[in-house]
C-alpha cells in the first residue's frame, strides 16, 4: 500500500516537472535551455524555431518606415520575434522558394545568429543550428550592443563578393522591414578587412559582409506622414498587400502580358527603388529626417536610377531642393534622357527578354559620389555598393508583387553599352543591375 502511494506521488511530481518545463521553456529562450546540456556535443544540433508571425502591415507602409536604429534595450528578443525576422530575412516559402530572389542564378547567403552561443540559420526547416559555444555578441557587434547580432555572410563557392553582397542587400531589407514592423530595430553595419565576424571562425568557403544588431529600441519610432510638397509622379499609396504576403508571393518572370506600364505603377516601382519616404522621422535617435527606401554606407546615396519604357529613358530625380521647414527635399520627377524605345539595347547588354518588359529600371553607381568625406570608390570594395544595389532591386520586386506585377533581377554583361545608352562616362559610372518589370 505504502509502495503504491509512493509510486502515485512520484508520478504526480514527474507530471508537475514536465508541465513546468514545457510552460516555462518558451520564455527561457533557446540559448538558456542549452545551459542544461553539454554544449561541446551540440555542434550541428538543430533547434526548431516557432512559426513566424504573420506581419499584416501594408508593404508600402513597411518600406516607408525603414530606417536604421542604433540604440537597443536589454529586453530579450523572444523566440517568436527572432523566428519572424529570420523567416522574413531568408525563409523558405510554401512554394519552395526563398524570401529573396536569386542573384545571377544562385543563392549564396548565410546568416549567423549570435545569442549566448553562436548558431546558423537553416531556412530548410526554419531552425537554428548550433555552431559554436561562446558569447561573441559584443566582440562581433562592437559597434552597437544588442541582444541579438546577425552575421550576414555569403558562400564564396557560389558567389563573388559583389553578387554575394547584393543578395545580402535583399536579406538586409527584409530584416529592416520585419524588425520595424514588429517593434524591433536594426541597422546594417559593414566592415571589410577583416570582416567583423572573423573572431567566430567561419568555414573557409564563407565570408563575412555585415552585422545587423537586433533588439528592442530605446527610442520609439515616431513618424509623421508628410509626402513631398511637389511630385510630378502619381502619389504612392498604401496597398492591401501585407508585408508577409509580399514576401510569400514575389515571383521572378521572363515574359509579360502587356507592353506598357501605367504612370501609377511606374511611380510606385521607381519610388520603391530609391525614393524618399513620405514619413518624416521624428524619433529620439535622429534629427528630423526623411529616409530613403534603402540604407546607404556613410549615408552617401551615390546611385542614379533610370527608367526605360516604350516612350524613352528617364532619370528618376528622387528629391531636389531642400527648402521646407526641416531642410528636406521637396521635389521628385522623371527627367528625360533619351526619347524612343531603347529596351532592345538594354536586352543586348543583359537578357533578351528585357526588350519585352514594359519597364526596365536601371541601377547605376555614380562612382564620384562614393568619395565624399571618406573614399569608398575602390573597385576592391565595390561590394559595399552592390549591397545597396541589391536592396534597391529587391524593393522593386516586392513593390511589383504588391501591385500585382512581376519582375526579375538581371546582371549586366556589357556595362559600356548601358553607360552609352544613358549618356554616362563608363569611367565614372558603374551600372549594377537592370530590373525588368511589368
Ligand atoms: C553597406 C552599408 C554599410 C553600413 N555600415 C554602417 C556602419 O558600419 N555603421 C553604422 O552605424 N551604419 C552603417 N550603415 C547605415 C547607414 O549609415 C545608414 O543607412 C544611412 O546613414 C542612412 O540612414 P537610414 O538607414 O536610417 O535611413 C551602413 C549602410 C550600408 C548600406
Amino acid at each position: 500500500m505504502i509502495g503504491n502511494n509512493l509510486f502515485k506521488k512520484a508520478v504526480v511530481v514527474s507530471l508537475v516537472i514536465i508541465f513546468c518545463s514545457i510552460a516555462i521553456s518558451p520564455a527561457l529562450g533557446i540559448s538558456n535551455l542549452l545551459r542544461l546540456e553539454e554544449k561541446s556535443s551540440l555542434v550541428g544540433q538543430e533547434y526548431l524555431l516557432p512559426p513566424p508571425q504573420f506581419i499584416d502591415m501594408s508593404f508600402e507602409k513597411s518600406i516607408m518606415r525603414r530606417m536604421s536604429m542604433r540604440n537597443f534595450t536589454d529586453e530579450p528578443v523572444t523566440d517568436e520575434e527572432l523566428s519572424t525576422v529570420l523567416w522574413a530575412a531568408y525563409g523558405l516559402r510554401d512554394d519552395g522558394k526563398l524570401t529573396v530572389a536569386e542573384i545571377d542564378g544562385s543563392h549564396a547567403a548565410v546568416i549567423y545568429v549570435l545569442l549566448e552561443d553562436v548558431y546558423k540559420y537553416n531556412p530548410v526547416n526554419h531552425s537554428l543550428v548550433f555552431y559554436k559555444e561562446g558569447d561573441y555578441r559584443d566582440i562581433v557587434g562592437w559597434q552597437y550592443s544588442a541582444p541579438v547580432q546577425l552575421g550576414l555572410c555569403w558562400n564564396t563557392d557560389i558567389a563573388d563578393a559583389n553578387f554575394g553582397s547584393a543578395e545580402l542587400g535583399a536579406v538586409g531589407q527584409n530584416i529592416y522591414f520585419a524588425a520595424n514592423a514588429i517593434g524591433l530595430g536594426t541597422v546594417i553595419t559593414a566592415q571589410g578587412d577583416p570582416p567583423a565576424i572573423t573572431p567566430v571562425g567561419l568555414p573557409e568557403n564563407e565570408h563575412g559582409m555585415g552585422i545587423m544588431p537586433l533588439g528592442h529600441i530605446e527610442f520609439d519610432y515616431n513618424f509623421k506622414y508628410r509626402p513631398m510638397l511637389f511630385s510630378f509622379l502619381p502619389r504612392v499609396t498604401f496597398s492591401d498587400t501585407e508585408l508577409t504576403t509580399a514576401l510569400e508571393e514575389r515571383d521572378e518572370v521572363t515574359s509579360w502580358e502587356s507592353d506598357s506600364i501605367s504612370r501609377k505603377d511606374l511611380s510606385h516601382l521607381i519610388w520603391a527603388s530609391y525614393g524618399y519616404s513620405y514619413y518624416l522621422d521624428k524619433s529620439g535617435s535622429n534629427v528630423v529626417k526623411r529616409h530613403h527606401t534603402v540604407p546607404s554606407a556613410h549615408g552617401y546615396y551615390p546611385f542614379r536610377i533610370y527608367a526605360a519604357a516604350r516612350n524613352g529613358v528617364f532619370r528618376f530625380m528622387y528629391g531636389l531642393y531642400n527648402i521646407d521647414l526641416w531642410g528636406l527635399p521637396v521635389v521628385s520627377f522623371l527627367l528625360p534622357v533619351k526619347l524612343g524605345d531603347k529596351r532592345s539595347e538594354i536586352a543586348q547588354a543583359t537578357e533578351s527578354f528585357a526588350s519585352d518588359a514594359p519597364l526596365n529600371i536601371i541601377i547605376v553607381l555614380d562612382i564620384d559620389k562614393t568619395n565624399q568625406w571618406d573614399d569608398l570608390s575602390a573597385e576592391s570594395i565595390r561590394w559595399i555598393w552592390y549591397y545597396e544595389a541589391g536592396a534597391a532591386a529587391h524593393n522593386i520586386l516586392l513593390q511589383a508583387t504588391s501591385r500585382g506585377l512581376n519582375g526579375n533581377i538581371l546582371t549586366i554583361n556589357d556595362k559600356e553599352a548601358i553607360c552609352s545608352l544613358l549618356r554616362l562616362d563608363a569611367e565614372n559610372y558603374d551600372p549594377m543591375f537592370v530590373v525588368p518589370v511589368g
